[in-house]
């Protein structure tokens, strides 16, 4: 298995203290959420209906959909509130120099 590539994202002080802002890395659209100064990323997409986590909360560890109020665990990605039975995605991030890169998949060539 190869080696994550990781992106630049953002720089680390552009995401409040518990709160979330939306990417796209490759065609993948994710959070990176902040909470207690540690950060993580998940795909953008409840898997319930997929809609997006735009306007939804952050509460803890625990993003909340906007559409119909499932809930999912940041740090691994588990749902952990109905209606969404399914996880969603998280990819691996670290922070250097102080930008958040994110490993997100890179699109197999056509
Ligand atoms: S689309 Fe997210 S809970 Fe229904």
């Amino acid at each position: 298995m190869s080696e994550p590539i990781f992106t630049v994202v953002t720089p680390v002080g552009q995401i409040e203290e518990k709160s979330f802002s939306a990417f796209e890395v490759n065609g993948t659209d994710f959070v990176i959420c902040r909470f207690r100064d540690e950060y993580f990323a998940v795909e953008n997409l409840c898997s319930h209906a997929l809609a997006r986590f735009n306007e939804g909360k952050l509460r803890g560890h625990r993003i909340m959909c906007p559409l119909h109020g499932a809930t999912f665990d940041v740090r691994t990605g588990a749902c952990t509130g109905a209606p969404a039975t399914r996880p969603i995605r998280s990819f691996p991030l670290r922070i250097r120099d102080g930008q958040i890169e994110v490993a997100v998949p890179v699109p197999a060539n056509p």
